[in-house]
């Protein structure tokens, strides 16, 4: 049986035991969306890194230079943080050193608090990263990137759709109140998410950026079936 808990902003990490259990990061417009797309497009590996100076140090190193900030693609770097440049053959063998608002941090978190693995998760890859959760027979715990420390929609309604898809997999146990609040919202929307989510925060906020595209693209579920954690401290292919 897997007990699965849902951790709803970063700051509330520190409340869970996090040590030995699998911890699924969450960010889904756009960090983890854009590590799995990576990965999924043949980039070698991903560093999550908490600022762009860290990040740009890395280009002397090989790695391509990804940042973003409140959404915008930072300046001086060579991507921002949208799935779209991950396609195309332009991350094909690459390591790239990325940098966001929220997932980046979460992913150093995550690591710091001794998880036994850290995953990358994505709507994109929905039905594999269950799979492979409820192969390990491992407790769980999603961890919601939110924004800066706040709650949002998109990281808790996947948070609920794995959940549930765990679930239908294998026996769980569910006596976290964020979980079971995750899995009825998630039911609640599932039937037309882009609909659900134009009214959030995030949505808004990416939309008035014109990245509408990227977040159509990042609401799209288990169109791949490879799964993403990290192995020494960057995020590769598991799967
Ligand atoms: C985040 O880190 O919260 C997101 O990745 C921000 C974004 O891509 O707009």
């Amino acid at each position: 049986m897997i007990n699965i808990e849902v951790v709803l902003s970063p700051a509330l990490l520190h409340l869970s035991n996090v040590k030995d259990k699998n911890v699924v990061v969450i960010d889904i417009l756009r960090a983890t969306s854009t590590i799995c797309t990576a990965i999924h497009h043949g980039a070698s590996s991903i560093k999550a890194l908490r600022t762009p100076e860290e990040a740009k140090l890395m280009s002397s190193h090989g790695y391509i230079t990804a940042a973003e900030r409140d959404g915008n693609k930072l300046e001086g770097f060579d991507m921002g943080n949208s799935p779209f440049e991950c396609m195309n053959g332009k991350v094909q063998g690459k390591s790239i050193a990325l940098t966001t608002t929220n997932g980046t941090k979460c992913i150093e978190a995550a690591e710091n608090a001794r998880a036994r693995n850290v995953y990358s998760g994505s709507f994109l890859n929905l039905k594999a990263m269950a799979l492979k959760l409820a192969s390990e027979q491992t407790d769980v715990i999603l961890l919601c990137a939110g924004w800066k420390d706040s709650f949002n929609l998109e990281d808790t309604l996947f948070a609920g759709a794995l959940a549930s898809e765990i679930s239908s997999l294998t026996e769980t146990d569910i006596d976290c109140d964020a979980a079971l609040m995750s899995m009825d919202i998630y039911n609640l929307a599932k039937s037309d998410l882009v609909g659900y989510l134009k009214k959030s925060s995030h949505y808004k906020r990416l939309s008035h950026l014109h990245h509408e595209e990227d977040m159509v693209y990042c609401l799209q579920h288990s169109v791949f079936e490879t799964v993403t954690g990290l192995v020494d401290s960057e995020m590769k292919k598991i799967v």
